[in-house]
């Protein structure tokens, strides 16, 4: 009987007075993920005493913090309830500590004495954000001269806002409907630079088609994203023949046989198409129908058809 109550007084003495920390020595340090959510419990803080014994209130050490840290926690006696979400990424990039402090004010009910105990909360990091591309489209212009091997597109680019290893991601170029996947590849999961494996031919080849791009977490898969590559190729013959000379002149003396060449002034009639690195036929015509002159379609070069018996004067439009 006396051996019994001799251990129950040693017991009370190792709980220690009330408004100190249970069992820690200076500083009890919580952990929080960001993905906790309003209500929910964070912690039991390990204070002693009963509900009859102390009564405490949550202080913000704004000194560390320049929010109302109140807005964010709600204490219940000791249980410490998160009051409004806390996200990582926006905790840090608006520069608040992590960890950082609160105090809780302490009230033996006794005597009325307060004490101060600090606390440290530590704000953890989750995979919670999907990486994100920063367009929705990429439009992609390629030639369709373009070489093998050419890195067609550089502007492809995903972020991911966590942090540190969660922030990793890979991007894959997706089998979609379109037949032209194969064409392309990306230069490696870590760089969406887009590269061409295949020749392109724009009179075979539909020339707009779609492509999907999808950036995947490295840690967690279902967290993604995708955009569309909206690929264009380019006929490279797109450019407008364009004549040496804007206008000839062409005097044709009455007397000049039916057959004959006649040459303008500027010389024979030229036009070549624009494009660069390609030389395509030009085909000539007159557009102004007329009775003294045809034109080669293939040489440009003026034949007269029938002869003049009066001085006349007309325009020709000749068309390339
Ligand atoms: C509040 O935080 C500052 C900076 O860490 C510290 O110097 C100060 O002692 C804290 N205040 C209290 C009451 O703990
Ligand atoms: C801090 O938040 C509490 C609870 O929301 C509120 O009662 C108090 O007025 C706020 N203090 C300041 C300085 O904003
Ligand atoms: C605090 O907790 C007690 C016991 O769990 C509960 O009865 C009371 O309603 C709570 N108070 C608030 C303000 O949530
Ligand atoms: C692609 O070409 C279209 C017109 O054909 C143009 O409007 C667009 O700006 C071009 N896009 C890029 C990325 O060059
Ligand atoms: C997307 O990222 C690429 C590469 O960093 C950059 O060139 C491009 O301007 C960015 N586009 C937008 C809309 O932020
Ligand atoms: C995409 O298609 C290629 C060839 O058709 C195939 O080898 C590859 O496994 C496919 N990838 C996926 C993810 O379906
Ligand atoms: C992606 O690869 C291309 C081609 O190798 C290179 O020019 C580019 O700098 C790379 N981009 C990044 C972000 O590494
Ligand atoms: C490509 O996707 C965009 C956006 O969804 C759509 O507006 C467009 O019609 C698509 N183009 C083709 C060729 O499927
Ligand atoms: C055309 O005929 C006239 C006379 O009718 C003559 O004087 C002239 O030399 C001829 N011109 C040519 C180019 O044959
Ligand atoms: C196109 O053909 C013309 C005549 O044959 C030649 O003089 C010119 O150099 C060619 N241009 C190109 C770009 O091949
Ligand atoms: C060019 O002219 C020749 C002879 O008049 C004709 O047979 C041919 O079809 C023409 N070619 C074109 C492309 O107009
Ligand atoms: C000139 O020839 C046209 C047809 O070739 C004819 O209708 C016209 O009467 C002729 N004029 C003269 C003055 O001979």
């Amino acid at each position: 009987m006396l051996l019994l109550l001799f251990l129950t007084i040693i017991i009370t003495q190792t709980q220690g007075q009330p408004c100190t920390l249970q069992f820690l020595p200076a500083l009890q340090i919580i952990t929080m993920p960001e993905d906790t959510k309003t209500g929910d419990l964070v912690a039991r803080l390990q204070i002693t005493g009963t509900t009859s014994e102390i009564s405490t209130r949550l202080v913000y050490n704004s000194s560390e913090v320049k929010t109302n840290g109140t807005d964010y926690f709600t204490l219940n006696f000791t249980s410490l309830y998160l009051r409004s979400s806390l996200d990582y990424e926006w905790w840090s990039s608006n520069n608040y500590p992590n960890p950082f402090r609160f105090i809780v004010e302490c009230t033996v009910l006794s005597d009325q004495s307060t004490r101060y105990i600090d606390f440290q909360l530590d704000l953890i990091d989750v995979n919670d954000n999907p990486p994100i591309f920063n367009q929705s489209i990429y439009q992609i212009n390629i030639t369709e001269t373009t070489p093998v091997n050419t890195i067609v597109s550089t502007t492809i680019s995903a972020y991911d806002l966590d942090s540190g290893v969660f922030g990793l991601f890979s991007y894959y170029l997706l089998n979609t409907s379109s037949p032209y996947s194969s064409y392309f590849q990306l230069v490696s999961p870590k760089n969406a630079s887009l590269l061409l494996l295949k020749p392109l031919d724009y009179n075979s080849m539909t020339p707009n088609f779609n492509l999907t791009i999808s950036a995947q977490d490295d840690a967690n898969s279902s967290l993604s994203s995708q955009a569309i590559l909206s690929i264009h190729i380019i006929d490279v013959d797109t450019l407008n023949p364009a004549f040496l000379s804007t206008s000839y002149n062409l005097n044709i003396s009455i007397n000049t046989t039916a057959g004959s060449e006649v040459i303008p002034t500027q010389g024979r009639i030229f036009a070549y198409d624009q494009d660069l690195g390609i030389n395509a036929t030009v085909i000539y015509s007159i557009l102004t129908s007329n009775p003294y002159l045809s034109i080669n379609n293939f040489t440009g070069v003026l034949t007269l058809q029938r002869e003049f018996n009066t001085t006349m004067l007309f325009d020709l439009l000749i068309k390339v």
